[in-house]
């Protein structure tokens, strides 16, 4: 666990970003915040559809967001949920973030203060990236 000054502002944008959410399902609001190495913030928001799989997680919408506009160095991302129980990033966003991010630290908050700072490596431990595919 470890925890930085610009955390406050990330998670400040992560919060921000969650008042976005389009939850009409699940009512769950996740926002996410994604640093570039050069100091740039770029959040995202989940974003649900009736055709439940569709639904595209928040850390996803950043990181896709932050790709797409030719973004490629990353610092950190911060996660915010309104659980007491602090949410950590599903499996399929762990491995989006580990292709796109790296070893980058997660900060995971909510609204009441708490906050709890992990590397992806502990996240995601033994890691499958295209180092495997260069391999065979
Ligand atoms: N969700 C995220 O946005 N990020 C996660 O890492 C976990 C799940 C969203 C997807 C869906 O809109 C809602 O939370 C409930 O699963």
């Amino acid at each position: 666990m470890s925890s930085e000054v610009s955390n406050t502002d990330l998670i400040a944008a992560a919060a921000e970003a969650r008042e976005r959410a389009h939850v009409p399902f699940s009512h769950f609001q996740v926002g996410a915040a994604l640093e570039t190495v050069t100091g740039e913030i770029i959040k995202g928001c989940n974003i649900e559809n009736a055709s439940y799989g569709l639904t595209l997680c928040a850390e996803r919408v950043a990181i896709f967001k932050a790709v797409s506009d030719g973004q490629r160095e990353f610092s950190a991302l911060a996660v915010v949920v309104d659980t007491d129980e602090l949410t950590p990033p599903c499996g399929a966003c762990r491995q989006i973030i580990w292709e796109f991010c790296g070893d980058i630290p997660v900060t995971m908050a909510n609204l009441k203060g708490r906050v709890e700072t992990m590397r992806m490596s502990e996240l995601l431990p033994k890691a499958f990236d295209a180092g495997f595919l260069s391999d065979s």
